[in-house]
């Protein structure tokens, strides 16, 4: 298995894991509409022998500078459970603090998040329309989360979708 990062070639198979993963076409409009707007901050792929098995975005949100949420992550239906998810989420996050991203956010089931470092406490501070008990943060750096004014925004296309179902 191998992790690159995505190409317009890649986008088509990449639909059919999101569809195959999520069980329908939300991901697949968040992912175009995410792209559209340039509002992707990473985006990565796992391969295995030409076949994309694995996928991880991050959009940029507003509010902590140098901040990224993390959504869509999926593995195809027939190879989960065997550490693609885990690793595609290692090495994005590895990658991003690279770049000099500073900060991720995600909302998602802690019992798997927790393993990578995400907080929940980390998250209370700041108000998003996800805030809540599945809502985390990560400080890629120290002090990535500090001195902010406690309020974040996200990518338009997440309210979007929300609204026209
Ligand atoms: C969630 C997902 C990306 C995990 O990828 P994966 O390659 O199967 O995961 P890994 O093999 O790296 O990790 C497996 C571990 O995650 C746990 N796990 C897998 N899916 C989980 C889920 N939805 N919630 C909580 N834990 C989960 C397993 O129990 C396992 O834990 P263990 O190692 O302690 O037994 C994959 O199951 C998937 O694509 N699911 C459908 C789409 C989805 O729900 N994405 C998450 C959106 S927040």
């Amino acid at each position: 298995m191998r992790i690159r990062a995505t190409s317009p070639d890649d986008y088509e198979q990449i639909d059919e894991l999101l569809a195959a993963a999520f069980g329908g076409r939300d991901e697949v409009r968040l992912m175009n509409g995410l792209r559209q707007a340039g509002d992707v901050g990473l985006e990565l792929v796992a391969h295995q022998q030409q076949q994309i098995v694995g996928h991880i975005a991050y959009s940029t949100v507003t509010g902590p500078e140098r901040g990224l949420a993390l959504a869509p992550l999926s593995v195809s239906p027939d190879r989960q459970r065997q550490g693609i998810g885990s690793e595609l989420t290692r090495q994005s996050l590895d990658l991003a603090r690279q770049q000099g991203w500073r900060s991720v956010f995600v909302l998602g089931d802690p019992g798997y998040y927790s393993r990578f470092g995400f907080d929940l406490e980390a998250a209370k501070a700041f108000q998003s329309p996800y805030s809540g008990e599945h809502f985390m943060a990560l400080e890629l750096v120290e002090g990535g989360l500090a001195d902010q004014d406690g309020v974040l925004s996200h990518a338009p296309i997440f309210a979007q979708l929300e609204g026209g179902g």
